[in-house]
């Protein structure tokens, strides 16, 4: 089977999003806007990857970092095409672009609940943070009405 891996552009938003919408394990919220994922792409250029078998995408991943740690965000492969070391594949590209930036350390996001994905995480060479708990705050825009 020839799988193409290439940059994820901003052409292949509404691709992705149709993608990630079939996969109960991705969550998407606000920041996968078009103008989100377009500003996050022209930030972290070259980082991020999509995945197609006879043009059609197969699956996705969102790379960048801050200028300190990197971040992998929706890493996802259509599950018929799962197995063909495909989603292992996007995960090195985008570390690999990590590297070249000198970023020495990626982070990933985990719902607790997605069993199957922490196995090929800690398949694939990642640790779990024993005493860490992620939490958050939303920000208010000025556009927001109260
Ligand atoms: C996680 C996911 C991207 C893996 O994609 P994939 O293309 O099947 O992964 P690969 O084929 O590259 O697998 C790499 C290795 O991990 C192993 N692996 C993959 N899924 C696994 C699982 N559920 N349990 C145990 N091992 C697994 C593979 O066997 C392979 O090991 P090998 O090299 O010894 O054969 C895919 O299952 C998926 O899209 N899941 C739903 C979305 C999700 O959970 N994403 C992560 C959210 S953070």
């Amino acid at each position: 089977m020839k799988i193409d891996i290439t940059e994820f552009l901003e052409a292949d938003y509404n691709e992705a999003i149709l993608l990630w919408k079939q996969i109960e394990e991705v969550g998407l919220d606000d920041a996968d806007s078009f103008e989100n994922t377009c500003s996050f792409l022209k930030r972290n250029q070259g980082m991020s990857f999509v995945a197609r078998h006879e043009g059609k995408m197969i699956g996705a991943v969102l790379c960048g970092h801050d200028g300190r740690r990197g971040y992998l965000h929706h890493l996802a492969v259509l599950p018929e095409y799962r197995g063909n070391g495909i989603g292992s594949n996007l995960v090195e590209k985008s570390l690999s672009a990590l590297s070249q930036a000198g970023i020495m350390k990626c982070n990933i996001f985990l719902f607790a609940s997605n069993v199957k994905g922490k196995a090929f995480w800690e398949k694939t060479g990642w640790f779990g943070y024993n005493n860490l708990e992620l939490m958050y705050r939303r920000i208010k825009h000025k556009n927001d009405i109260d």
